[in-house]
């Protein structure tokens, strides 16, 4: 049996910006961007911030609350709640760990390159081409794999590798201190690029489209199913990091207030950074004497073509560029590192392994499966992927983990712990959002989802790509979460209680 100290957050406020870390990466640029971009700007940000009152903020209280109380990662924060719900815990750390990083992080890699390419501005005068045909070189099915992209590949070990070196410091000196380093740059650098982009001409006709609210589009059930994926993702909920990271908060904290400073600064974040996006946008629209929606072609790529277009157009472009993909890449990385210290500590927690052999082990084997984005098929395969665990995977944890905390748990010594702590208190309200309102919000928006996903195969693939590569995905690390749930606990944290001294 192993009784490795857990590790823990110096401070209140280490333990925020690694919670903004996490939540801050690439979904509030990329994602954001071309969600809203996609979904008719404005229109979007209703929908958004519905989604992030009715499911983000009380399932961020629910992760900070059962992380802290129970005092463990996901599996054994559920484990102790009750031994069947284990598998759950794993579900969500395994398909986080081995799914979303693994493209994750290849897109990281494209920043990477896309920084170095910023200085002479490799791209030339057709970014687009250059983005899908040259750097990636899209294949035309998931199937046809094609080469490995050699510069792709070699900023991808360069990412795993800073990925390593920053986890395997360990909570505090690891990913306490990059964070404190990370979110103060990546804030300052991102205001330089908003009123940078503002103070272009042309900014205010992009400015309008983003703010201007669409309402027809608000009647289409997919602007409200991006909406929620999106606070899932960008708050990094269902991936079990929450959870985790709230675990290694010492016993006397603030959670509400901790949680409300997140949710305040991950989202306002994206809104500021989404000035940049569309100010550039509507400096290029004036620029080409096109409509806003028509200056780019492909959403995905919005941030790699759209950019570069603009960065070409722009005196300086250069140096916009380059702050702009740097940003990009010191947001991914604090994100990253995140995902991967939420695996670390379930294993750690639940094996009582050797945490600097697991991490080495790890970022090797996450190097591996993530070649798989480096070919040419990687585009089309990171979209397959990013669609069924991003839809499927994390709403789905959101409404089990409700049903688990609010109907097979004591949801109510959740709130009393998290009240006794915090400054903000948690009415009973909270209890009825738990309980009932959110997992009938979710519960609709995946009925919605899965719907439209019968009517025709996702993003005009063939069926077999979309059941191999989506579906298969999910159900491999089901098996898998469903298997290492039925070993047995080389540990004895499982035995141990939550912090509230009240029974149940
Ligand atoms: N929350 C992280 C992001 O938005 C995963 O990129």
């Amino acid at each position: 049996m192993s009784h490795h100290k857990r590790g823990e957050w110096k401070s209140e406020l280490g333990f925020i910006l690694a919670a903004v870390g996490s939540a801050i990466g690439l979904g509030n640029i990329w994602r954001f961007s071309y969600m809203a971009y996609e979904n008719g700007g404005g229109a979007f940000l209703i929908p958004y911030i519905v989604a992030l009152l009715t499911a983000g903020i009380p399932l961020l209280l629910l992760e900070f609350g059962v992380g802290h109380e129970r005092m463990g990662s996901a599996p054994l924060a559920f484990a102790k709640i009750s031994k069947r719900w284990e598998w759950l815990g794993w579900w969500a750390v395994i398909f986080v760990m081995f799914g979303i990083v693994l493209y994750y992080t290849v897109v990281i890699a494209w920043c990477l390159n896309f920084f170095v390419y910023s200085f002479d501005l490799s791209w030339g005068d057709d970014p687009n081409s250059f983005f899908f045909d040259q750097y990636l070189k899209v294949s035309d099915s998931p199937s046809s794999f094609g080469e490995i992209r050699t510069p792709i590949f070699f900023a991808l070990l360069v990412i795993w590798g800073l990925n390593w070196a920053i986890v395997y410091r360990g909570i505090d000196k690891g990913i306490e201190m990059a964070n404190k380093i990370f979110m103060p740059l990546l804030f300052i650098l991102t205001t330089v690029l908003v009123f940078w982009a503002l103070s272009l001409d042309g900014a205010m006709t992009g400015i309008k489209a983003y703010l201007t609210p669409d309402f027809s589009k608000l009647t289409k059930p997919k602007v409200w199913i991006d909406a929620y994926s999106q606070i899932f993702f960008t708050l990094s909920l269902g991936f079990g990091i929450m959870i985790a990271y709230a675990s290694y908060l010492p016993e006397k904290t603030n959670i509400t207030k901790n949680a409300l400073i997140t949710v305040i600064l991950n989202s306002g974040f994206s809104i500021f950074a989404g000035f940049a996006t569309f100010a550039l946008l509507g400096y290029m629209a004036g620029q080409e004497g096109k409509e806003i929606s028509d200056v780019v072609s492909q959403s995905i790529g919005l941030a790699f073509v759209a950019y570069p277009k603009a960065m070409t157009l722009l005196p300086g472009g250069n140096y916009f560029g380059a702050i702009f993909f740097f940003s990009l890449v010191v947001a991914g990385l604090s994100s990253s590192i995140s995902i991967i210290e939420a695996f670390v500590s379930a294993v750690v927690d639940k094996f009582g392994v050797n945490r600097h052999k697991l991490i080495t082990f790890l970022c090797i084997t996450g190097f591996i499966g993530s070649v798989v984005f480096t070919t040419q098929a990687g585009l089309l395969w990171l979209d397959i992927v990013d669609h069924f665990i991003t839809h499927y995977g994390l709403v789905v944890v959101g409404i089990l983990e409700c049903f688990l905390v609010g109907w097979f748990f004591n949801l109510e010594l959740i709130r009393k712990h998290v009240n006794k702590v915090s400054s903000i208190k948690l009415g009973a309200w909270w209890g009825f959002l738990i309980r009932y309102f959110v997992p009938t919000i979710l519960f609709i928006i995946l009925i919605g989802d899965l719907i439209s996903e019968f009517k025709k195969p996702y993003g005009g693939y063939t069926w077999a790509s979309v059941i191999v590569i989506g579906m298969d995905w999910l159900l491999a690390t089901l098996v898998a979460a469903f298997f290492i749930a039925s070993r047995p606990w080389r540990t004895e944290r499982h035995n141990e209680k939550g912090r509230s001294v009240e029974s149940y």
